[in-house]
């Protein structure tokens, strides 16, 4: 079931930052699809219409029918097929106007069909994660951003509803990633030009299809551009719960590379350091248990890590630096903590430590399109092999709100929230 959302603010736990009602769905993600839309009042719904109007002209601009009267965008997307076959269905979609914390800024909106133009391929979802990435873009933190107005998500993965005519290497039914991740998975239907999409197995589990590239990827790239790893290295990282983490200690045990991982003292830091044994890491750490003056003293039988991996900052950054051995080398990727990287001058002088940067975004170019899809293919045979796994909670579309609260740390840790359509 449907509702206007008069009652958006007890939903969201917020109070939304203009007038215009947020439809709320109920869990019936099978209603949603057939277009069961809410009608806006008639005293709201020229501010929808405007903003719907503005979001659609940065979404695709030209390509969306944003003259549509919102009555005609709302009807159901089968009575459309029957009109016209090049038109997708509507999309229902997590779109920002503007940047801020995402709870605030993001609501639900109900996009009208697109035309699906020859080289097109019209995509529905079946998953898309909640990434850090994705949070810091609609903070406007982000380097990379999209012009406002924007879709929420960067990846996922869905299957091919419909192509254009042109299309020759996607097929009706074909299951597919953006690849690079590209702006505004977090929608119903996705319609895109068809050298976005790369085509992926059917037996890998979506969720693992959906999350494949920002995190895998990174660890994976990570493990290889920076330092030659022999069997027996060792490497130790912060933040070794993240989903980049679990793959670094995953991709390290296959490798014969022997980890060391700190974690956050947290509730369930016992369980988690068992879960983190359980995919291979030699050694975990809490961050409290690291208070020591002799950090080699905790080590049995681990030579002194060459590599480093932070994605964290502050403290926990400086412990990663203590690790490492003389001439080791620490990767910074992430920045959880908010906090500032502290360098001891004796780390320069004493260790000659190299301190380097990772940004996958920067690594994908262009010309490495197709070197990516082919570290993704290998990715998902690892996981389809069971060699690779990582912790997600999949979450309905429809209570997107819990997963993005969750995402945000609001209730506490949480495993990658990934939403299913
Ligand atoms: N540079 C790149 O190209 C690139 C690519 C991918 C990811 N990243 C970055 O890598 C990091 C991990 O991403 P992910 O998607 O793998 O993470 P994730 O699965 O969403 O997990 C979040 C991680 O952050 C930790 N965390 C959350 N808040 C924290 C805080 N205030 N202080 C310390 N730790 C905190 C969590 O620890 P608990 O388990 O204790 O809650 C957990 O380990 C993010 O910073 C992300 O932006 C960078």
């Amino acid at each position: 079931m449907l509702i206007s959302s008069d009652g958006a603010s007890e939903w969201w736990g917020y109070k939304p930052v203009d007038k215009t009602p947020r439809s709320v769905s109920s869990c019936s993600s099978r209603e949603s699809e057939q277009g069961r839309f809410t009608s806006p009042t008639s005293s709201s719904r020229e501010s929808s219409m405007a903003s719907l109007r503005s979001a659609l002209q940065g979404l695709g601009a030209s390509r969306r029918c944003s003259a549509r009267p919102w009555f005609l965008t709302r009807i159901r997307a089968n009575t459309f097929r029957a009109f016209s076959t090049n038109l997708s269905p509507p999309s229902r979609a997590f779109v920002y106007e503007q940047h801020g914390p995402p709870d605030q800024v993001l609501r639900m909106i109900d996009l009208p069909p697109v035309e699906v133009k020859e080289n097109d391929v019209c995509v529905k979802m079946l998953a898309a994660p909640i990434n850090p990435s994705d949070i810091n873009t609609i903070e406007g933190v982000y380097p990379a951003r999209p012009q406002l107005p924007a879709i929420g998500g960067r990846e996922g993965v869905g299957e091919v509803h419909a192509v254009g005519s042109a299309v020759k290497s996607l097929s009706v039914g074909d299951r597919v990633i953006p690849s690079p991740p590209s702006f505004g998975t977090w929608q119903t239907y996705v319609v895109k030009e068809e050298s976005v999409w790369h085509k992926v197995n059917k037996n890998v589990p979506i969720e693992y299809a959906a999350t494949v590239t920002v995190n895998p990827l990174t660890a994976l790239r990570m493990m290889e551009d920076f330092v030659k790893l022999n069997p027996g290295d060792a490497i130790v990282q912060n933040g070794s719960s993240s989903m980049v983490g679990q793959c670094i200690i995953q991709l390290a045990r296959i490798q014969g590379v022997q980890s060391i991982n700190i974690i956050r003292e947290r509730p369930g830091s016992e369980e988690l350091r068992e879960k983190l044994k359980k995919l291979g890491a030699n050694e975990v750490f809490t961050e409290n248990q690291l208070e020591v003056k002799n950090l080699k003293s905790l080590l049995d039988n681990i030579q002194e890590p060459v590599l480093g991996f932070n994605c964290v900052g502050g403290n926990s950054a400086s412990l990663v630096l203590k690790f490492l051995r003389q001439g080791g080398t620490m990767v910074t990727y992430g920045g959880m903590a908010k906090k500032p990287i502290t360098v001891s001058t004796s780390s320069f002088i004493f260790k000659d430590l190299s301190l380097r940067g990772f940004w996958l975004q920067k690594w994908m170019s262009a010309e490495k399109t197709q070197d990516c899809r082919v570290m993704i293919d290998h990715l998902l045979s690892l996981v389809q092999r069971r060699e690779i796994k990582y912790e997600m909670e999949l979450v309905p579309f429809c209570n997107f709100d819990t997963a993005l609260n969750k995402a945000l740390g609001k209730l506490g840790s949480q495993p990658k929230q990934v939403l299913t359509f």
